[in-house]
């Protein structure tokens, strides 16, 4: 017999008779380069089909299969089950409305994201292609490597105690990484957006959002040039 870990994993179904959040352990076989996702998979397809949880790519890229893990929100297709030795907690994102199981509701991590204008506003109509150069794309490396997987807002204390208000990390992040690009011109208005108290001046500098972002994006640094930039006009 190889080696085995135990899942224990938070369970609710909102639509179930059962109402009360509760959890549940499965014991999967182990084998090398085996990710979380994976074992997961185990679960789903050979001892309990009802289980939920989102993936897609399995590749760190669509940042849909991020969940907590031991305490720490991270991606399950990211992390490598031999982390982990003889239990691992499995839970949703917290902070935000559980729809079932490890499935949580992102809408007001995705509202966050549509008030900033996330993508590129031109000045005028441009006549011909807008290249850029190796030195404009380094201004935005590597915020542009941005998966929208929501640990960082999810590992914000912050962000869990203000979720009706603070416009979160991701979404000032993307400020940055929109209003630093040399295509750019909408600058201005995303600032609006983010000068105030529930922008930029709600992040109290706990470093969590950089510490946990799988992409390695020095968050909390973009979000003190943000300060910067809405105090000196
Ligand atoms: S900044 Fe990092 S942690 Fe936050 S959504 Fe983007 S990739 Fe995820
Ligand atoms: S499944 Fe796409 S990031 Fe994990």
């Amino acid at each position: 017999m190889g080696n085995t870990i135990n899942l224990k994993i938070f369970r609710l179904d909102p639509e179930n008779a059962r109402h009360e959040p509760y959890y549940q352990t499965y014991t999967v076989k182990t084998k090398p380069g085996m990710t979380v996702l994976e074992a997961l998979f185990n679960v789903l397809d050979e001892q309990d089909g009802t289980l939920s949880f989102r993936y897609s790519c399995r590749w760190a890229i669509c940042g849909s299969c991020a969940m907590t893990l031991n305490g720490k929100c991270r991606l399950a297709c990211k992390t490598q089950i031999s982390e982990y030795r003889g239990t691992l907690t499995i839970e949703p994102l917290p902070g935000l409305d559980i729809i079932k199981d490890l499935v949580v509701d992102l809408e007001p991590f995705f509202n966050n994201y549509r008030k900033i204008k996330p993508y590129l506003v031109p000045e005028g109509m441009p006549d011909k292609e807008n290249i850029q150069m190796q030195e404009d794309v380094d201004l935005i490396e590597p915020h542009i490597k941005c998966i929208l997987c929501a640990v960082c807002e999810t590992s914000c204390p912050i962000s869990w105690t203000s979720r009706e208000k603070y416009i979160g990390p991701m979404a000032l992040t993307k400020v940055y990484r929109f209003n630093r690009d040399t295509r750019d011109a909408g600058g201005k208005e995303r600032l609006e957006v983010v000068r105030g108290e529930d922008g930029v001046w709600r992040c109290r500098t706990i470093f969590r959002c950089t510490e946990y972002c799988p992409k390695n994006i020095p968050i909390t640094e973009a979000i003190q040039f943000l300060k910067r930039k809405s105090v000196f006009k």
